[in-house]
């Protein structure tokens, strides 16, 4: 049997890897000259976190969450599945008793865990268990008819679906949520000023993969939480992001902007889309029809060819916002433009998360096809109350896509190479000792290097070496021993001299790439 990496997740190697450092490296370099600090955080979390912050209607909670239930139940699990999947009927009566069986032991079983605390004791367990028995009772009563059981059936299956073996968890499918329930946990609101933190790292979501589209990606984010909801702050946010997508020369980038409004403005706005888009909805794709009820920004996201003159019809934000939301907006062009930073206006940027409001953005870059969205963010003032913590704090962010990142400056020609600077090339075995501590010495100095484990042919050690890309070989052969010397040769052209192991050291160290 061979392994392959699962559809739509991949590894990173080297040299490419190096790339990837360079790149995480810049972020935090950048992000700390703005008083940012890193956050580590967990990879899963309660699906509830997710559920409630990014929001139930959305594609990446309704449908690309790898979520699960986490219990050591795996029996209950089974018979659970199986008694979902049962149809029964009076005239089958062997049918019948497996199924009673099957709930009775399901009772059994869910009454055990919680009694010995490794089944929660939520409130929609307890009422299961209790209501479970008399339902069971009342089906398999021998007076019962087919018609009341089938009546009856669908709402003990509903009753059994709903009962909680375990904690339910998903994979984070992004990372504002998790930095949210973070500063609740640890009251991170009596620390002074702002609380500034960035993160880097996987996410998941169970997506069509595609060119910059996986569904094991990373991202470099980074979140402002604080009593302030001062357009200047959304402003900074934003030049961070550009100073460092100039650290690593990313070329071509666009940034889009909007205001989404706030609770009052934007529901209203809502409502006044939903009704323009019930005038329509002939015309509109069965997604978009779903979302007139749903969620009716998201129609705006449409990248059908066919719905795009009708939703250029369509009313707009803008003209919408209440006054306080209005001025925000205009707050925050005035606070890019005296930091010089360009900008387009895109009427249409609503975003796919439900906690936004207000500021929205988003920066595209070259080289990505259709994927092309290299970074996402806006504010959600509100989502720290939502998950439970102060409703005084506010929040703005963002997170990069650092494959997409990747992509396009791979694609503009970006490289890294591993940095292999020296090549130890040793003949005869009285030789090696030498040169095991010749390699631990240059290694000391930060120095990479490649020392052969056995001894080679001179050609060949000096042909691998090139291969490797090492900018030096050092060749250390009897002769060189007896003399006290080391010979160096220069790779890319050649040059080559004799030096005493100070030199060596001093030569090396000095010629290090940055
Ligand atoms: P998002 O727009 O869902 O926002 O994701 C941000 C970025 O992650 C996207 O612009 C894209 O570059 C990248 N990304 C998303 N999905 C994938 C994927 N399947 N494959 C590759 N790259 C992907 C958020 O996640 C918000 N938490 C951003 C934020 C932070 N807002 C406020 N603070």
């Amino acid at each position: 049997m061979k392994f392959q990496a699962i559809k739509g997740v991949r590894d990173i190697l080297p040299p490419e890897s190096a790339l990837w450092n360079r790149v995480e490296q810049a972020a935090r370099e950048v992000f700390r000259t703005y008083g940012y600090g890193e956050i580590r955080l967990p990879i899963f979390e309660p699906t509830e976190l997710f559920a409630r912050s990014v929001g139930l209607d959305t594609d990446i909670v309704s449908k690309e969450m790898y979520a699960w239930e986490d219990h050591g139940y795996p029996e209950l699990e089974a018979l659970r599945g199986q008694i979902m999947l049962r149809q029964p009927s009076l005239d089958q009566p062997v049918a019948m008793g497996l199924f009673h069986a099957q709930l009775d032991d399901f009772l059994a079983k869910a009454k055990e865990g919680i009694q010995r605390g490794e089944i929660p004791r939520t409130p929609i367990n307890s009422r299961v268990v209790t209501d479970l028995g008399a339902m069971v009772r009342h089906i398999f009563d021998p007076n019962t008819t087919q018609g009341l059981m089938n009546d009856l059936v669908p709402s003990l299956k509903d009753m059994i679906a709903k009962f909680e073996i375990g904690d339910r968890l998903a994979l984070r499918p992004e990372a504002t949520a998790s930095v949210v329930r973070a500063y609740i946990e640890h009251g991170m609101q009596t620390r002074p000023g702002n609380v500034k933190l960035y993160y880097a790292g996987p996410m998941f979501r169970r997506e069509r993969p595609q060119k910059g589209r996986y569904r094991q990606f990373y991202q470099i984010g980074a979140e402002l939480l604080g009593p302030s909801d001062h357009a200047a702050l959304d402003a900074e946010v934003i030049e961070m992001l550009l100073a460092f997508f100039a650290r690593v020369n990313l070329r071509g980038a666009t940034l889009y902007i909007n205001s989404i409004g706030d609770k009052s403005c934007r529901a209203a706005y809502v409502e006044r889309l939903r009704g323009e888009l019930q005038k329509v909805r002939e015309a509109l794709g069965a997604d978009s029809q779903r979302r007139i009820e749903t969620n009716p920004l998201r129609v705006l996201d449409s990248k059908l060819p066919e719905e795009q003159p009708i939703i250029e019809t369509l009313p707009r934000i803008a003209d919408h916002l209440c006054d306080a939301c209005r001025e925000h907006y205009a707050q925050l062009k005035r606070q890019l433009a005296l930091r010089n930073i360009a900008y387009e206006e895109n009427w249409r940027l609503v975003r796919g998360l439900d906690y936004y409001m207000r500021t929205t953005f988003e920066i595209t870059a070259p080289g990505l096809g259709s994927q092309n969205a290299v970074c996402g963010g806006g504010r959600y003032d509100g989502l720290v109350e939502l998950l439970g913590g102060p409703a005084t704090t506010k929040g703005i962010g963002f997170a990069i896509g650092t494959d997409r990142l990747m992509l396009s400056l791979q694609e503009a020609g970006a490289t890294d190479r591993c940095g292999l600077e020296v090549f130890v090339a040793w003949f005869g075995a009285a030789t090696y000792p030498a040169a095991v501590t010749l390699a631990r010495k240059l290694r000391e100095r930060n120095l990479s290097v490649e020392l052969p484990a056995q001894e080679m042919k001179f050609g060949k050690s000096l042909s691998l070496a090139d291969r490797l890309g090492a900018r030096f070989a050092v060749i250390l052969g009897e002769d060189e021993m007896a003399a006290g010397q080391f010979t160096v040769k220069r790779l890319a052209d050649g040059d080559q001299k004799k030096l005493t192991e100070a030199e060596l050291l001093e030569y090396l160290t000095n010629s290090r790439t940055a």
